[in-house]
């Protein structure tokens, strides 16, 4: 497995690379998958000017790199995108926030020029909802949430021990229909208290590169 995840993120590495400018801001994701592609920019880091991380595990290991991390409120544009994905449909719809670290990479992934997805290719599936949909929600809100995830059909598992970058729960939905992503990524988020889904129908990748 980290042969295929080592792959794929040299596969960005190539894709980005000619791109590169003293200019360029990359966005980084969360996971294991970015992590090696991380590694792999470590070589790259004096080709472009920094980046925007998605949670606090990859803004240490850029900093490891001696890579600038800014604020996403300090810049005015993000060229690439680069992060993982728990499953990927045919048309590049994603469900993410295996790590728990979903709603910060949806922002980052929407401030983005183009979103590159890597993947190994067991995340590549026909239909998405094998993976547990992660629902982050204010703690609040966590029982209230979960009674409205079971009027919509889904089994709602409370991730014990985990605590999001921004202080929040993981609700992870199991056995919801994910055959309408975009209406079940608004349903979702429709309901009071919760914080985002890992759904990434409206905002998903341009491009998606997959492990050989
Ligand atoms: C983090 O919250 C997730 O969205 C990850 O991007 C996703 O879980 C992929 O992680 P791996 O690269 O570790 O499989």
């Amino acid at each position: 497995m980290s042969a295929a995840k080592i792959s794929v993120a040299k596969k960005a590495i190539d894709y980005i690379e000619k791109k590169l400018s003293i200019e360029t801001v990359l966005g980084i994701g969360t996971g294991s998958t970015v992590n090696y592609f991380i590694k792999e920019l470590d070589a790259y880091k004096n080709l472009f000017r920094g980046a925007v991380s998605s949670s606090e595990a990859s803004s240490q290991l850029l900093r490891e790199k001696n890579i600038e991390v800014f604020s996403l409120n300090d810049v005015n544009q993000i060229d690439f995108y680069i992060d993982g994905a728990d499953e990927v449909s045919p048309n590049n719809f994603l469900i993410k926030g295996g790590g728990g670290a979903h709603t910060r990479e949806k922002i980052v992934a929407a401030a983005a020029q183009e979103f590159i997805c890597i993947v190994d290719k067991t995340k590549m599936v026909d239909k998405l909802g094998a993976f547990p949909l992660p629902v982050e929600v204010i703690p609040e809100a966590r029982s209230s949430v979960a009674r409205k995830i079971v009027a919509l059909g889904g089994k709602p598992i409370y991730r014990e021990n985990f605590i999001t970058d921004q202080g929040n729960h993981i609700i992870d939905v199991e056995e919801i229909d994910i055959s309408e992503p975009e209406a079940l990524e608004i349903l979702l988020n429709n309901i009071p208290g919760v914080v985002d889904n890992g759904i990434f129908a409206f905002n998903k990748p341009e491009v998606v590169l997959v492990s050989d």
